[in-house]
This record gives C-alpha cells, sequence and structure tokens, in this order.
C-alpha cells in the first residue's frame, strides 16, 4: 500500500551504498513511467548481464513501484504493480531481463476527477487466470485518501483510507495481453476497509483475502479476513461468517517493534502451494510499508479436511518474519511479494519490493526485486536473505 503517515524512524543501520549508483535523473519509459526515477541505477546493473547473459542483479525494475505481482502465460512472465492512476501490465519472456523497458499495456484508466469509487488511489494490482479468463482484482477509493473531516473524526486516530475497497476487471478473453478489460463491480467487503485483496483457491473453492479492519471505523491495526466467493467477483459470506484469520499481534509485526495497535499491520496478502507436498501458505506483509522493517510473515492451512474459513484451520508463525530487511546490503522494507517459479518451472521465485535506505522519504522510492527460494524438509519455503546479487539466472 501507499504511504499513510510520514513516521521518523530511528534506527542504527547505516546506509549502505547500492551497487551502480549513478547520478541523473530518471527518464519517460514505456506507459509513462519513469525509468529509474532516483537517478541510482545504471542500466547495466539492472536485472540480467548482457555481457554475460550468465547472472542478474537486484533491482530488476527501478521504476518507483510497490506490490508488484508476477505471474506466468504460456512462455511469458506478466506482471502489474501500483501505479496509483490506472491499472498498467508488463511481459517478459525473462524473469529478471530488462523490465523497465519491456512491454506495456496500460488496461484502465479511470478518470479520477469522476470520484468514482474505484478512481483514486489504485493500489495493489493482482492478474488471476481463474475458468480461462483474466481476473484483475485491486483496492482503490473515492476521494483520495481525503475522506470528509467527520468521517475521519469517527476512527480513533485519523484513517485516510476508511473508503477504499476491492474491485474485479474481467477479461474478454482468454489472453490476458490482448483482451480488454471491463468493470465487474465491487468485491463485497460489508461496506469496511479492504486494501491489498487476493484469491486463495483450495479444493476447487475461490476465498477473497484481504486487509481489514475489525470494523468499520477501527482504523488500526490491520488484520487479514477471509470471505467465501461463488465467482470472482461475489462474495456469498456474511459479515458473520467472514473471519479474522491474522491480526498483528508479534512485536514483529507492530512499528515501532512492539507498539500495539496503531501502525500494526498486516497486508498484501499471498497464496503460496508447496508443488510437492500440497502445502498451503499465505504469506502476507507486517510492519509498515514506509519503514525499514516491513517484511513477510507466515500462515498455514492445517488440519485433517481443512475449511479456510474456521481459525482453527490456521496456524501462523509468530516466532518472526520470514524474509526481511538486510541492513548489510542497504535492503530495507521488503515487503508485498508474489511468488513465481524460473521459467523451466523448478525454481521458486520471490517478487518483492524493498527500500534502499532505512529512513524512506514520504515518497516512497521502491524498486523491484527477485531471487529463488527454496521449500524445506518440512515442506515450508525458506527464504534467502534480501540482496543484490550477482545471482545465476533463473533455470
Ligand atoms: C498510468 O499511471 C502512471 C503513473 O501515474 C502514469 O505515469 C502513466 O502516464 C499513466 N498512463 C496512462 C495511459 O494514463
Ligand atoms: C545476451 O542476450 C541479449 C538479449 O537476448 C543479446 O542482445 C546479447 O547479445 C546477449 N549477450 C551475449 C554476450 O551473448
Ligand atoms: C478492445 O476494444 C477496442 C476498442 O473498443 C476494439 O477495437 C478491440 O477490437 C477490442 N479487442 C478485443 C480483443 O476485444
Amino acid at each position: 500500500m501507499k504511504l499513510l503517515y510520514s513516521l521518523l524512524v530511528a534506527t542504527t543501520c547505516v546506509l549502505a551504498q547500492t551497487p551502480g549508483q549513478a547520478s541523473g535523473a530518471g527518464k519517460t519509459g514505456p506507459g509513462g513511467l519513469t525509468i529509474n526515477p532516483g537517478g541510482e541505477y545504471k542500466r547495466s546493473m539492472v536485472g540480467t548481464d548482457f555481457s554475460t547473459n550468465n547472472t542478474y542483479r537486484n533491482p530488476i525494475m527501478t521504476i518507483n513501484a510497490g506490490d508488484p505481482f508476477m505471474t506466468r502465460y504460456n512462455d511469458w512472465y506478466l506482471f502489474t504493480f501500483s501505479t496509483n492512476d490506472n491499472i498498467t501490465i508488463k511481459r517478459s519472456r525473462s524473469l529478471t531481463a530488462d523490465w523497465d523497458y519491456a512491454e506495456t499495456k496500460v488496461v484502465f484508466t479511470p478518470d479520477a476527477a469522476e470520484a468514482c469509487p474505484w478512481c483514486t488511489d489504485l493500489w495493489a494490482p493482482e492478474i488471476h487466470n481463474i475458468n480461462n479468463k483474466w481476473y484483475i482484482i485491486f483496492s482503490a477509493t473515492p476521494d483520495a485518501d481525503n475522506p470528509l473531516p467527520l468521517l475521519d473524526a469517527m476512527c480513533p486516530y485519523a484513517c485516510p483510507a476508511i473508503n477504499h475497497r476491492m474491485f474485479v476487471l474481467e477479461s474478454s478473453g482468454s489472453d490476458p495481453w490482448t483482451s480488454n478489460y471491463s468493470m465487474k463491480g465491487e468485491l463485497d467487503t460489508f461496506d469496511q476497509f479492504a486494501i491489498d485483496g487476493t484469491y486463495f483457491k483450495f479444493k476447487g473453492e475461490l476465498y477473497h483475502i484481504y486487509s481489514c479492519w475489525e470494523n468499520k471505523y477501527s482504523g488500526w491495526p490491520a488484520n487479514l479476513c477471509i470471505t467465501h466467493l461463488s465467482n470472482p467477483w461475489t462474495v456469498d459470506s456474511t459479515l458473520l461468517e467472514r473471519r479474522m484469520i491474522s491480526v498483528p499481534n508479534n512485536p514483529w509485526e507492530q512499528v515501532p517493534y512492539g507498539r500495539p495497535g496503531r501502525l500494526a499491520t498486516n497486508e498484501g496478502p499471498q497464496q503460496l502451494t508447496n508443488p510437492k507436498t500440497g502445502q498451503n501458505f499465505v504469506l502476507y506483509s507486517a510492519a509498515r510499508v514506509n519503514t525499514p522493517f516491513y517484511c513477510v510473515g507466515m500462515l498455514e492451512l492445517v488440519g485433517e479436511d481443512p475449511d479456510p474459513m474456521q481459525y482453527s484451520s490456521w496456524k501462523k508463525h509468530n516466532e518472526n518474519c520470514v524474509f526481511h530487511q538486510n541492513p548489510s546490503q542497504g535492503v530495507y522494507g521488503t515487503g508485498h511479494a508474489s511468488y513465481t517459479t524460473s521459467p523451466d518451472g523448478t525454481e521458486p521465485y520471490i517478487v518483492y519490493h524493498a527500500l534502499t535506505t532505512d529512513n524512506p522519504e514520504p515518497a516512497l522510492y521502491r524498486t523491484t526485486r527477485t531471487q529463488k527460494f527454496k521449500f524445506g524438509e518440512d515442506g515450508f519455503p525458506v527464504f534467502p536473505a534480501a540482496a543484490n546479487g550477482p545471482f545465476p539466472l533463473p533455470s
């Protein structure tokens, strides 16, 4: 999600230099997006190293974008992320080569002046193939996160995102690139705050998992909620049946460390299935996006014949984040990740956004990065330290 409040965070970390730092302003690339906005990166240090085609470096995309969502179709990688103003998709044959300059399409552009429910602050789009159509699920608000003062005053603390809700676009055909997309409407969250929604698929059933508040005006903390869907745009759970499956009640889910309530966040949920064991995980982001501590936490679907709509079906990995900042590499605020594989399908990859400073400006500059991970003996994902590379190219 976008920055809601600026927050000064005191840490003892030393600001590390990002390899390839170079001065110079950004330039406009495909889709009207600014490439290398911070002027930090030489093109030769981004993604695949074209001088050998053997290795790649992080970031793989320098465009300032949060919430990277990567998936595959046929021989393509299909990529989307938050632009705030529209829904932009990109595609490439390679997971790591040249995302800044990859083919780009803007598939949905609302008119912000209309102030429609999905017209401003479009966050965290994802694109999913369900029954041979493509569904883009995203969050947005009518008021650019400036609710009427009396509405804002209903919350115990300011709640600029109170009008954010989830929306669904449907493709006209089975090809995500050549299709047009049309609005199917709002995904019902009982007229309550909802961002970062994703689809969770289990035993032929479809669920919506999203970042939610406990009630309409609670504001903080942000939790994870689940509802059942009868199709990609229709919720058939009631508010009573909605389940809050994760609350940021561990100190590492709170900012500053251990501060309960306000600035405690669970968001950016994402399904990850172990292809060998069939174990299902929900990886999500915890702490705050605008701090170095933003990190990836994990829930597991457990039990004999689990019903995702029951609290008892979810086991949280309480000990710590499973993927987090690495000050020694100058990588901070690692989160809002999605999961894909190498081109041959054998290696799992995490695609995440990160900051390169531990004391970010209110206008966050987040780049897109990817790293290989593995599944351990117990079937759990095991993530590497966040790093810049160089790494071998995906297999
Ligand atoms: C989509 O949004 C981005 C980010 O604001 C902007 O740079 C780009 O020009 C927009 N594209 C279109 C076609 O509106
Ligand atoms: C690496 O791949 C790129 C794109 O396919 C190509 O243009 C370049 O010549 C290749 N480099 C080498 C050293 O083969
Ligand atoms: C998408 O919409 C445009 C403009 O209405 C139309 O020309 C085009 O044929 C449509 N494409 C598909 C694949 O439906």
